[in-house]
């Protein structure tokens, strides 16, 4: 069965920019290898992100990242069966905090703050469906097998 997690969480203060590039090269290759696919937004302070595939596949993966000590805080937002992938074509999308999307991160936070320990579920993935509109991202089909 399908499904599709999306929590928020809180980086940890000693994250660089240099070691989110490298999470993100981690996952990708990870999420390849168990058909998971997804979306992160992250606003140099919170994480939220997406998560898409077999129920148990990201069970396990939800399992790891409350243990990964490079965020904490994690809330989930909402876990739920769905007929079809939002993020198919991608291993896992990315959006920094560049200025073009500030604007975007506050319209979707309370109090003039992004805070996505806030958000509903279907607000949640109005966000990171919008920041998934040219986002970085490396594509399933196009990456080289193995
Ligand atoms: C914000 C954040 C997002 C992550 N996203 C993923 C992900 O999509 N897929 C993944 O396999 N690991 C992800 N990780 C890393 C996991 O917490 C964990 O370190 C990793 O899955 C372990 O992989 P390994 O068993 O290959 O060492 C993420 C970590 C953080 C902090």
């Amino acid at each position: 069965m399908l499904a599709r997690l999306i929590y928020a969480s809180e980086a940890a203060a000693s994250l660089t920019p240099d070691s989110v590039q490298a999470l993100l090269a981690h996952a990708r290759r990870n999420n390849r290898l168990r058909d998971i696919t997804g979306m992160l937004a992250f606003d140099s302070r919170y994480f939220l992100q997406a998560i898409e595939g077999g129920r148990q596949p990201l069970s396990d993966l939800y399992a790891r990242l409350v243990q990964d000590p490079r965020h904490q805080r994690l809330m989930i937002i909402s876990f739920e069966a769905v007929l079809r992938r939002s993020f198919s074509s991608w291993t896992m999308g990315f959006a920094g905090a560049d200025a073009s999307r500030r604007g975007l991160y506050l319209l979707h936070g309370a109090s003039g703050q992004f805070e996505p320990h806030s958000l509903s579920g279907p607000a949640a993935l109005a966000l990171l469906s919008e920041l998934a509109e040219g986002a970085e991202h490396d594509s399933r089909e196009a990456a080289p097998v193995g």
